[in-house]
């Protein structure tokens, strides 16, 4: 049933652009300046995705199968095919009225958006408690087939692959636009790519490593491989160790037994600036960036085993990836929002020109705009060829990124696989995935 976990997934979504626009209506009916270019990207992605897309993909496919298998759903399907048909109109108008407010003057369109936004939820909501349930209990497997085909056709105009592209640009721009600290406040996060395709050498091999704090075993023998361009996730429950081991192979936690083999060169012994200088650079749990200095100091920090003539070049480059960071360059980081401190923990680990990130829980504590915004980025420096690992307890988004992931826990990897193949997995689902 992919098909179900694709519409959840949009589901999921359409509900937090819908939260989101209420948010951003609740801080201009207090007073703030209309943020006329998020609202109209929000309708944007609303119009192109789920009124072009998402919509006619249910009734073509799902809808269509469900009302020949079974008269239950009848009138609940009419209602929601009516409001499908509903969407452009009401869409319409609130564009107009999006285009006749003025600051001061915003109470008609955000009232009208939160009819809108109700709406929307209500019928997500419908079709979540009624309408999924019934066609997993009812559909036949030839339906099913059916389904999935069709909704895992890449190569379909409206819903293929470069489609989806499109609509992530889309759904990027929201988060860019919507004011802080809900999105990023009105300045791109860069361009998004599409993805390259990882290399087969090995770049990072750790065999049985151990580390421990005083007397607790933190690492009891971990294996892992990182091949070059991979993006591979680490999932676990909160002190399962993932912060351990990412900060025994970056050098900064000592290690007790075992060996950490990167480039093919045995780097177990080496000291973690000698390590930095080799290409292995990280983003800490909790962000860490120092308060008290600016966002370019913190940055030049990021690249102190560098030569000093490509510092520039590379701040530039960051820059050119976050220009919210190159606004706000001056000031000290302490006055960013969570998400850009993120931004900034990730700018200054690309200072190091790393060959391998690490990336320690990049979503924790963030909006979920910004959840996706983060993980929109890492899928960019994917996209570049980085290779990375990613810890998480986020463990379905990381998964769903990942070429490959390991699941960790008390010190152990227990599970390993293609992130597909992990996300698929009973125990994982149940764990990790809360389902
Ligand atoms: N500074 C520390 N001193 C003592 N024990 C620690 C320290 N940091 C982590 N631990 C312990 O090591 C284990 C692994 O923690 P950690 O690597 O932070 O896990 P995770 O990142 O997966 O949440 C936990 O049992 C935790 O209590
Ligand atoms: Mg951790």
């Amino acid at each position: 049933m992919q098909a179900i976990q694709i519409i959840q997934e949009e589901h999921g979504k359409i509900w937090r652009v819908a939260t989101t626009m209420n948010l951003v209506a609740d801080e201009v009916d207090q007073g703030a300046a209309l943020p006329r270019e998020f609202f109209q990207a929000a309708f944007n992605y609303l119009e192109g995705f789920v009124d072009q897309c998402h919509h006619p993909k249910e009734d073509q496919y799902l809808f269509r199968l469900l009302r020949l298998r079974t008269d239950q759903a009848d009138t609940v399907l009419q209602a929601l095919e009516g409001e499908h048909r509903f969407g452009p109109g009401n869409m319409r108008e609130l564009r107009k009225q999006l285009a006749a407010a003025q600051n001061g003057h915003c109470g008609e369109f955000t009232e009208t958006l939160r009819r809108y936004t109700e709406g929307l939820k209500t019928h997500l909501q419908t079709e979540e408690r009624e309408i999924l349930p019934l066609a997993r209990r009812t559909l036949t497997s030839t339906d099913w087939e059916a389904i999935n085909s069709a909704f895992l056709d890449n190569q379909d105009p409206v819903f293929g692959t470069q489609a989806k592209e499109a609509y992530r640009e889309l759904y990027h721009r929201i988060a860019a636009l919507a004011p802080e600290p809900i999105g990023l406040g009105a300045i791109s996060a860069g361009a998004l790519k599409q993805g390259a395709v990882p290399g087969g050498e090995t770049l990072l091999k750790v065999s049985a490593l151990e580390s421990c704090y005083g007397r607790i075993q933190a690492l009891k023998g971990v294996d892992l491989e990182v091949r070059r361009g991979e993006t591979v996730a680490l999932v676990g429950a909160n002190g399962a160790g993932k912060t351990t081991l990412l900060r025994t192979i970056s050098g900064v936690q000592p290690m007790s037994a075992g060996s950490v083999f990167f480039d093919s060169t045995d780097i177990s012994r080496l000291r973690s600036d000698k390590r930095m200088r080799a290409g292995i650079c990280q983003s800490p749990e909790g962000r860490l960036v120092f308060g008290p200095l600016t966002i370019e100091d913190n940055l030049r920090l990021g690249a102190y085993t560098q030569p000093k003539q490509q510092v520039a070049e590379d701040l530039e480059a960051v820059y050119a990836m976050f220009p919210v960071l190159k606004e706000k360059c001056r000031l000290p980081a302490g006055t960013l929002s969570g998400g850009q401190q993120q931004m900034l923990a990730i700018g200054r680990a690309l200072m190091g020109r790393p060959q391998l990130l690490l990336l320690d829980e990049p979503s924790m504590g963030l909006a979920p705009l910004l959840v996706e915004e983060v993980f929109n980025v890492i899928k960019t420096l994917k996209a570049r060829g980085m290779s990375i690992i990613l810890a998480e307890q986020n463990a379905f988004a990381a998964l769903a990124i990942a070429d490959r992931g390991y699941v960790m826990e008390t010190g152990r990897i227990t599970l390993s696989g293609t992130g597909q193949a992990l996300i698929n997995d009973e125990q994982v689902r149940s764990a990790y995935l809360g389902m």
